[in-house]
């Protein structure tokens, strides 16, 4: 029996949108916005861009390079590409760390649909303590959470099991753009509110004065979450690129989206906060208790508008997710499908099981439910820690020493270039940011954040 091909995104625009969607997602607004205000404006995202492109760039190239020549779920292109040695641990480290995150993002997604679904029916509205109110009591529901979690996971599954070029290129090809409309329609409607140039030159103000160690290393760890690095996601779309794929090209185009969606979100989010006098935070009270009292001050001379640009604002964020859970989803999904030899369809049921039973556990945990905790900490925190704080930098980081020190020179020069065909004027470059570089950034970050340096 002929072995049946691999499936292959079809367009390089697929390429670039699939893999932008992963990307672009919650950490792009509810984080980055936040951080730049808070270190220095303008001068914050030129080390975020310094990060993304001599860090970010050769971390997600290297991702690259392993999917695209191995062309196998994480795990497996780790594995042959090890040749059999513990190198291949970083692989399944990947796939374990991807299935994590899923849990505690699809809990937000969830929460994301039920602001969408209020927006509808219009119960964004009251003092300013009422959305503190509004969102404890939703988030220790023990039932509403949980379904929405569960609806999230039900879309996403929909996507991953119709196939790499049918669904997730397919849903990425809409998703993308649609998402891009609609911040641009809040940025504009954002910006035009009275007082919003205050905002603006929060957001643009460089301060440089501001900056410090503590700064790089934040853009840093920031510029790693938000492109999707040291989890498996990367690695995985590449196994689908096709061998004429400009890969250095590609990560720039990928880099340069995500970083504009992440400027773009602090263009929507401080102007309005700004005309209201509301000073913005990051994380969950950002999106679900500063914002919805934001916008319905300050659209809330005409409710309806106010209304419209909540929904509009969430269904970004469902969208922005949506996309990155897709990415998140298919790790497991092609692992399992290709190391269980099953079919997609089934693959991608048991994934959307087991990522279900794990967000209901994340979700409760912020109930009433003592037992999900450790330590005092449930579950969700304890899986956002787990894998952000030290999953992702050490896969980042086995990542650039197994591109750089172990694989054969020639092999990721043949990648990385198309057998000599692109780009070998900066492979020298590459080869020394991922073999000295990154490792030592990776280091710094980690160890900072444990507060050792
Ligand atoms: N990059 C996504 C964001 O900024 O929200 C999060 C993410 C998605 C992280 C997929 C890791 C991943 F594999």
């Amino acid at each position: 029996m002929m072995k049946s091909e691999r499936a292959k995104f079809g367009s390089k625009l697929g390429i670039i949108l699939a893999t932008a969607g992963s990307a672009v997602g919650l950490g792009n607004i509810w984080r980055f916005p936040y951080m730049t205000g808070e270190n220095g404006g303008a001068a914050f995202i030129l080390i975020y861009i310094i990060c993304v492109l001599f860090l970010g760039m050769p971390c997600m190239i290297s991702e690259f390079i392993i999917g695209r020549n191995a062309a196998a779920n994480t795990a497996r292109s780790y594995r042959k590409l090890s040749g059999g040695t513990p190198w291949m641990v970083v692989g399944y480290l990947g796939v374990l760390t991807g299935f994590l995150i899923t849990g505690y993002y699809l809990v937000v997604s969830g929460w994301c649909l039920e602001y969408m679904y209020a927006s509808i029916v219009g119960h964004l509205h009251g003092d300013p303590g009422f959305f503190k109110t509004y969102f404890e009591t939703f988030e220790t529901d023990p039932l509403k959470p949980v379904l929405w979690a569960l609806a999230f996971v039900a879309v996403t599954h929909f996507v991953v099991a119709r196939g790499v070029r049918g669904g997730i290129e397919k849903a990425s090809k809409m998703l993308m753009p649609a998402l891009f409309i609609l911040l641009l329609v809040i940025v504009v409607s954002s910006c035009l509110l009275p007082g919003a140039s205050a905002g603006i030159s929060f957001l643009f103000n460089p301060d440089f004065s501001r900056v410090d160690g503590d700064v790089f290393l934040g853009a840093l760890g920031q510029s790693f979450y938000s492109l999707s690095i040291g989890m498996g996601c990367i690695c995985t779309y590449a196994s689908y690129f096709g061998r004429d794929t400009d890969m250095p090209k590609s990560a720039v185009q990928i880099g340069v989206i995500d970083s504009i969606v992440a400027v773009l979100a602090g263009l929507m989010i401080f102007p309005a906060a700004f005309s209201v006098g509301v000073n913005p935070d990051s994380g969950p009270s950002l999106l679900f208790i500063t914002l919805p009292n934001v916008f319905q001050q300050a659209f809330g001379g005409i409710p309806a508008v106010g209304y419209v640009v909540s929904l509009a604002f969430y269904a970004l964020l469902s969208l922005a997710a949506l996309t990155s859970l897709i990415s998140l989803h298919e790790v497991s999904t092609a692992f399992l499908e290709e190391e269980l030899k099953t079919t997609r369809r089934r693959a991608a049921i048991i994934v959307t099981v087991a990522c279900g039973i794990m967000a209901t556990f994340c979700s409760l945990s912020l109930g009433k439910y003592d037992c999900l905790q450790l330590f005092g900490t449930p579950l969700f925190s304890i899986f956002d820690f787990f894998t952000g704080q030290i999953l992702l930098p050490v896969g980042g980081f086995l990542t650039c020493l197994f591109v750089g020190w172990y694989l054969p020179r020639k092999l990721v020069y043949d990648e990385f270039t198309n057998r000599g065909t692109l780009h070998s004027a900066v492979f020298g470059f590459y080869m020394f940011s991922v073999r000295y570089v990154c490792p030592v950034c990776i280091i710094l970050i980690f160890l900072h954040q444990f507060g050792i340096i």
